[in-house]
């Protein structure tokens, strides 16, 4: 796309005129929208984030210049606004059902046997689609535009999340009513949908908002005292922030599944068809099978494919096909009658909860975990169970001594999901969070942190040297995506530690092999080795040394994007918290962490310490973007025969593209080597470009040494 890729230069625009600048600013939120919706609606992404990324930038630029050409549907609105004190009530037009739930074959057959009993002389087709773990939301749209989104709530009322629900980009702010690109589409549906648009301006549609599993994890990583459960307790949690600002961070992700308005839809497939058409993602796993044989060769099929899913699903929506069949069947209770959904089995046990001991994280926050009896979940024995906070243990009401149900879902870490309280002999006790480190016995503090209700209370050690925050520091800055330092482990690291040989990272670099000659149980010859290891792992890259350093919210990924975007640790040493804001893909609460941690006084130190201490930071040439895989994500996947894992990576870095791991519609390319498993299988299922070894190369070179 030449010409549009960079944003054009101030006082480029000081030349232009209105007019000018109100045609560039309609083009380019026509191309903006155009390319969302090859994205999101038809799979089919047309240029890279960067791409789009940049013309937004653009389109800013020239709404900041001329504030008269802001419109509410520019694709620039997404972030904005001030953040709410409260989320107001709204009153669903059409009240948000939920669904029965049914757990086997059997269960599903008898629903069936209730419908046929309701309508003897209807013949129907089943629909079967993913049933998302993630929240219901409904969007209402007058005249093409979003004007309220809002949360299921108790089904008559739910909340006004519009301004979070905005920053989703999977979801339109403004219809497509023109039904442009829907050539793919059945010409007989679009001319029924344009009747149907003709004889509305209102139009409702309900989907469910998730969080993928890969941006659960980088959530994780960003905090590291991660205090989220699962994706959907942090789908929650995004969408109660009261500053979209920090929503938009979350990479949240919309599919519709149902349309509320009657635009003409026929059946619930073409529900699905008619919201794609108008511009909404739906999930390409929709199946119409005649009969129950079907829906549970499919349920089957799905449930044993669900862990390649790049998000939660727990269980199959199986509903009646026909639009007036399903009307006519009704409603029971908050149910319709003519749907259900067919879940799959969690895995779960119960077990004994032993004790709750306290686990003090690398940025000093206390966590409790429970140690339990021991138990199979699944194939898995599970003794551990991390409780995230103390909100936790009250919203479960655990005690110690307590009967637990334990569930591992999913690829989540297996947690608690309920008490049996009936089982209590009275011998329980209350769990108190202690007030002294349990760790040193300095002083805990405190905080309830803004981050929405989930993230709840948080304790956090006062004493900056306390032993476990040091060592897992020094764990951290050791390990193998930061210094990678190869035979200084945990064991080593801590024996150092406790020896008063090492006090904090930059000691490393001043040990002597007679240092460790003294350490019991290392012998003279590991020792000169270690010595030689640390002495090759002096220098390292700018995005590894930022890693290293611990900072809150830190993770692989922002330490690169910062490396890439400041080139000298000088420059990020002094940006402020705008400066660091203004990195694409780092946030507000990132740059607010990087920016304070610079600040403080003994991190100054700290970072002068190893500096002096011979650390080296190798400065790149910074990739630009002229590699061969700028702007592109990668997959590497299998066994390479001439890179090792990171030795491919890297080079994907070096050519400017992003290394991901997991396959999406948004992965460009998928590096397959020998074995390749899963993930192979997904590229090829969402068609994604597959290169061999040979064409990886041809691409990126050969490996660096
Ligand atoms: S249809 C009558 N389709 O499951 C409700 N729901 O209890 C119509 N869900 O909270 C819902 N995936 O948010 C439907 N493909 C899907 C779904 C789905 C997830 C959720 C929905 C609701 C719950 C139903």
């Amino acid at each position: 796309m030449p010409g549009v890729a960079t944003a054009i230069l101030d006082n480029g625009m000081a030349e232009m005129t209105f007019t000018q600048a109100q045609q560039r600013a309609a083009a380019l939120r026509r191309e903006i929208n155009a390319l969302r919706y090859r994205y999101h609606v038809l799979d089919d992404p047309a240029v890279t984030d960067e791409v789009y990324d940049s013309l937004t930038a653009e389109l800013r630029t020239l709404e900041a210049k001329f504030p008269q050409l802001v419109t509410p549907d520019s694709p620039t609105q997404r972030i904005g606004g001030k953040p709410l004190d409260k989320f107001h009530p709204v009153v669903h037009a059409v009240r948000m059902l939920s669904l029965n739930d049914e757990f086997s074959p059997d269960e599903v057959s008898a629903w069936e046997q209730r419908i046929k009993k309701l309508a003897p002389a209807a013949r129907w087709d089943y629909i079967c689609e993913l049933k998302f773990d993630g929240l219901a939301t409904s969007l209402v749209y007058k005249d093409g535009m979003l004007v309220t989104g809002a949360t299921r709530g108790d089904g008559k009322t739910g909340e006004d999340i519009t301004a979070n629900l905005k920053t989703i980009r999977a979801i339109p702010l403004r219809l497509n009513l023109e039904l442009t690109h829907t050539d793919k589409f059945p010409a007989a549906l679009v001319s029924r949908l344009r009747q149907g648009l003709a004889k509305t301006g209102r139009i409702e549609v309900r989907g469910e908002a998730l969080m993928s599993k890969a941006a659960f994890a980088r959530l994780n990583q960003a905090h590291p005292d991660a205090t989220f459960a699962n994706p959907r307790n942090a789908a929650a949690g995004s969408l109660r922030q009261l500053d979209p600002k920090i929503t938009a961070t979350r990479q949240l992700s919309w599919y519709a599944y149902s349309l509320v308005t009657d635009l003409g839809q026929r059946t619930h497939e073409e529900e699905h068809l008619f919201c794609a058409m108008l511009g909404f993602q739906v999930h390409g796993e929709l199946r119409v099978v005649p009969d129950l044989q079907g829906v549970f060769a499919l349920h089957e099929e799905i449930r044993r494919s669900r862990e390649r899913l790049p998000f939660e699903v727990d269980g199959v929506v199986v509903q009646v096909n026909e639009v007036d069949v399903f009307r006519r069947l009704g409603v029971v209770g908050k149910a319709p009658r003519g749907a259900v959904a067919f879940k799959f089995a969690a895995r779960k046990a119960t077990t004994v909860v032993e004790d709750i001991v306290i686990q003090v994280g690398r940025t000093g926050a206390l966590t409790p975990v429970a140690n339990l009896r021991p138990v199979n979940v699944g194939g898995v024995t599970i003794s551990r169970s991390t409780l995230h906070n103390v909100d936790e243990i009250e919203r479960l009401g655990l005690k110690i001594g307590d009967t637990v149900v334990v569930q591992r879902a999913g690829d989540v870490i297996p947690q608690i999901v309920e008490v049996l309280t009936k089982l209590r002999s009275g011998r329980e006790r209350a769990f108190k969070m202690p007030e002294k480190c349990p760790n040193c016995g300095s002083p805990v503090t405190r905080q309830r942190i803004a981050e929405g209700a989930t993230l709840g209370t948080r304790f956090t050690c006062t004493n900056r040297r306390c032993t476990t925050q040091q060592l897992r520091t020094l764990r951290h800055f050791t390990s193998k995506t930061a210094f990678d330092i190869e035979g200084l482990g945990p064991k080593i690291l801590t024996k150092l530690f406790s020896e008063g040989l090492i006090a904090d990272a930059s000691d490393i670099f001043k040990l002597t092999a007679g240092d460790l000659a003294v350490l019991p149980g290392l012998g003279e010859k590991s020792a000169a080795n270690l010595i030689t290891s640390i002495e090759n792992h002096r220098t390292v890259s700018l995005a590894r040394f930022i890693y290293s350093l611990g900072i809150l919210h830190v993770g692989e990924q922002t330490a690169l994007d910062l490396a890439k975007n400041f080139y000298r640790l000088s420059r990020l040493r002094q940006a402020s918290v705008d400066a660091i804001d203004a990195v694409p893909n780092i946030g507000t609460t990132v740059a607010q962490s990087v920016a304070a941690y610079f600040r403080d006084r003994a991190n100054q130190r700290f970072v002068d310490k190893l500096l002096a201490a011979g650390v080296k930071i190798a400065h790149e040439a910074s990739a630009g973007s002229g590699g061969a895989l700028a702007g592109k994500k990668v997959v590497v996947t299998g066994t390479l025969q001439r890179f090792s894992r990171a030795q491919a990576k890297a080079a994907i870095r070096k050519a400017g593209g992003r290394t991901v791991e997991s396959v999406s519609g948004a992965t460009d390319f998928v590096v397959g080597g020998e074995k390749p498993g899963s993930k192979m299988d997904d590229a090829r299922r969402l068609g994604v470009k597959i290169l061999t070894e040979d064409e990886f190369t041809a691409l990126v070179g050969p490996p660096a040494l």
